[in-house]
């Protein structure tokens, strides 16, 4: 079978078909599918933009934790960016080397400190001077070796990312390093959040400066990481993140450092949003006035963003063909199979007249889709597929409703 899914592909509408209802057919209805092919192509734009010679992308799997989607990661030669404690884990179980993942998250307790550290995790960007403290109490109490261990700040610059909770200000460099000194480790590193979902490729290569000169405060610096935020253009023809403009905008500046630095770069839906499809059926049609009002055999819960976190995912009906694609489209909201009042996958849409079993491809929902559906309005999660070399496989069973009682505490057996 040939496969292609994906934002190029749109126009051929009946390919789309096809393989829509021969996945729903065979894997049911919701479904979430991957373009294995679209993937291994972003990973390789991504990677060759930046052509500085010690540069590390790793993937941010806060956006998506499928575990054979990761090891695709792996096998290109990236690492992993962990935001918490599970996404090591994930991490861990599809195989990437504890020297690979780099956290930068937030707000550890104890026992989180004490278990990625004791899972080899090397790399670590603290938060905050609290953390820091934390970090570098848990790395002696465990014995870990000071030379094995990387350890950096996040940066907050008020002058260019605003009231952000996150990083610490240069201002309090000293505190950590003295704290870092008293613990015979070094400050090595400096990590750099932009924000999430910024297309304007400004937006980061004017802050390289500035990010390196704060950078230059810490004596051991030997590592920059930048990330996340490169934006993804969900609207068709929307401004898009340049990643060879920045590419080369950032390596122009590292090798002019004089010093070998190592670089780690931390994609998140850059990489992956493209390359993910949420394909559902249409059970309903009613009309009001003018409007479609079409219901699907999915919900907000399996797909958060369009609704509760007000992003766009364009959607498309996979029984348009190149006549009808020419045909008349109206106003369509896509509403979910609840009553939940906020249950709209889709507003005000442009789409064909749909009739109850057609298909509709909800696109571009491999970042912040699976990874933030939930069991909110007690609907078990949709399957995941991967479409690889021709071929296609479930990389995630769907969920039956005993995943509503798992971990719930009967009182019959009190
Ligand atoms: C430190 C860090 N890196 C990378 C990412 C991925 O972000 P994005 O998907 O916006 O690229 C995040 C997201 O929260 C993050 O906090």
């Amino acid at each position: 079978m040939k496969v292609e899914l994906g934002k190029e592909k749109v126009n051929d509408t009946s390919f789309i078909g096809g393989l829509a209802q021969e996945l729903l057919n065979h894997y049911g209805s919701p479904l979430y599918v991957y373009n294995g092919e679209t993937l291994h192509q972003t990973i390789r734009h991504i990677t060759t933009a930046i052509s500085y010679p010690h540069t590390q992308f790793c993937f941010a799997s806060v956006t998506n934790g499928n575990i054979a989607l990761l090891e695709i990661f792996r096998t290109a030669g990236w690492g992993l960016h962990a935001n918490t404690p599970g996404d090591i884990y994930l991490a861990l179980e599809a195989g990437f080397h504890p020297s690979h993942i780099v956290y930068s998250g937030s707000n550890l307790n104890r026992p989180e400190m004490e278990q990625i550290i004791d899972w080899g995790v090397t790399t670590l960007n603290l938060d905050s001077i609290a953390q820091l403290q934390l970090c570098c109490k848990v790395i002696a109490e465990l014995g870990i070796s000071n030379s094995s261990c990387r350890l950096g700040l996040r940066l907050n610059l008020p002058e260019i990312t605003g009231d952000s909770r996150i990083g610490v200000n240069p201002a309090d460099f000293i505190t950590a390093l003295n704290i870092t000194n008293q613990a015979g480790l070094k400050l090595s590193g400096l990590h750099f959040y932009r924000g999430t979902g910024t297309n304007a490729t400004t937006a980061f290569t004017k802050v390289i400066n500035t990010v390196i000169t704060a950078a230059q405060q810490l004596p051991n610096w030997e590592y920059l990481d930048f990330g996340g935020g490169f934006g993804y253009p969900y609207h068709r023809n929307g401004a898009a993140f340049n990643w060879l403009e920045f590419g080369a905008a950032l390596t122009e500046t590292m090798n002019k450092l004089g010093k070998k630095i190592d670089l780690i770069i931390e994609p998140g839906r850059a990489a992956i949003a493209e390359c993910g499809t949420l394909l559902a059926r249409v059970v309903s049609v009613k009309w009001q006035g003018n409007k479609q009002i079409i219901g699907v055999d999915t919900t907000v819960a399996n797909l958060s963003v369009p609704s509760v976190h007000g992003g766009y995912r364009e959607i498309i009906s996979c029984q348009q063909n190149s006549q009808v694609s020419h045909s008349q489209t109206y106003v369509t909201d896509i509403c979910g199979n609840t009553t939940y009042s906020r249950d709209y996958l889709g507003k005000n849409c442009q789409l064909p007249e749909l009739k109850t079993g057609d298909t509709i491809a909800i696109l571009d929902v491999g970042a912040y889709g699976y990874a933030m559906s939930s069991h909110f309005l007690h609907r078990p999660k949709p399957a995941e597929v991967l479409l690889e070399n021709g071929k296609h496989r479930l990389i995630r069973q769907r969920e039956d409703y005993s995943i509503l009682l798992s971990n719930q505490v009967s009182t019959e057996n009190r």
